[in-house]
């Protein structure tokens, strides 16, 4: 599914209903035609089978906003990896600050669904980033390299190979402030840099989105830098007018 093309991908959190969802996706699909960009649209569990039944045989991509670290088995509530294939999902987000934050994901939580999703066939959008106290503390690099070493020290740096990883700083999450393109730049490279220590290989087929208050207007400025590989976008995906301004934006 990694191409060389820029993904965009949209996550719509805990939003919609059947109704409003139908509306969203026609108005995506009219808008979303001559594209240079991958978009993938990740909905909430019981969407699934509206999502796969608008977008089958369509450009666009669909997948979930978390998975089960176990297989199958007594675990209410839990979603299987299996269980997004059902639905034909491709991708799956892992290890959002908003789920790790209210559920307590620890590090090697997030690195056991990770590989999950990968054994499964799903591609995953790991969600990596710092709050704001830690990038005034100047240990930015210090929390996202122990979030990266995890899934090295568990499964090798190979893990990576033909993944996402999402850098989103916790402080531009749905606050309005992005990053700049710089402090982005610097934290991709840090990121590929990491994952190169570990396998060249996998941080050469490795895509690394920016997230985190990502809109019309500083996407176009996010999109144009190499070495930022796409976006995942919060708010501005709810809104099909805001969401195809930004996937336009790709060069
Ligand atoms: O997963 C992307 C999301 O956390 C960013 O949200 O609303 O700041 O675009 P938002």
């Amino acid at each position: 599914q990694i191409s060389g093309r820029k993904t965009i991908i949209a996550n719509w959190k805990m939003h919609g209903n059947l109704a409003r969802n139908q509306h969203l996706v026609e108005k995506y699909l009219d808008g979303l035609q001559s594209l240079h960009a991958n978009v993938v649209v990740c909905v909430p569990y019981p969407y699934l089978a509206q999502i796969q039944s608008f977008l089958q045989g369509t450009h666009l991509a669909w997948g979930a906003q978390n998975v089960a670290k176990f297989e199958e088995g007594a675990y209410t509530g839990e979603v299987s990896a299996e269980m997004l294939r059902d639905f034909g999902a491709q991708y799956v987000i892992i290890g959002h600050s908003e789920r790790s934050t209210a559920y307590c994901e620890s590090d090697e939580n997030i690195a056991e669904k990770f590989m999950m999703a990968k054994r499964h066939g799903l591609t995953p959008v790991l969600c990596v980033g710092e709050t704001l106290l830690e990038r005034e503390a100047g240990v930015m690099e210090r929390v996202v390299g122990r979030q990266l070493e995890t899934i090295v020290r568990l499964f090798g740096g190979e893990a990576f190979a033909d993944t996402i990883v999402s850098y989103e700083p916790i402080w531009a999450i749905g606050t309005g402030l992005a990053a700049t393109a710089e402090q982005a730049v610097a934290m991709h490279q840090f990121i590929r840099d990491t994952i190169a220590g570990a396998s060249k290989s996998a941080a050469a087929s490795l895509k690394i989105l920016y997230g985190g208050s990502v809109n019309p207007q500083n996407a176009i400025q996010l999109l144009h830098q190499k070495e930022i590989d796409g976006a995942l976008v919060g708010r501005c995906s709810l809104e099909a007018g805001q969401f195809i301004k930004i996937c336009q934006s790709v060069p």
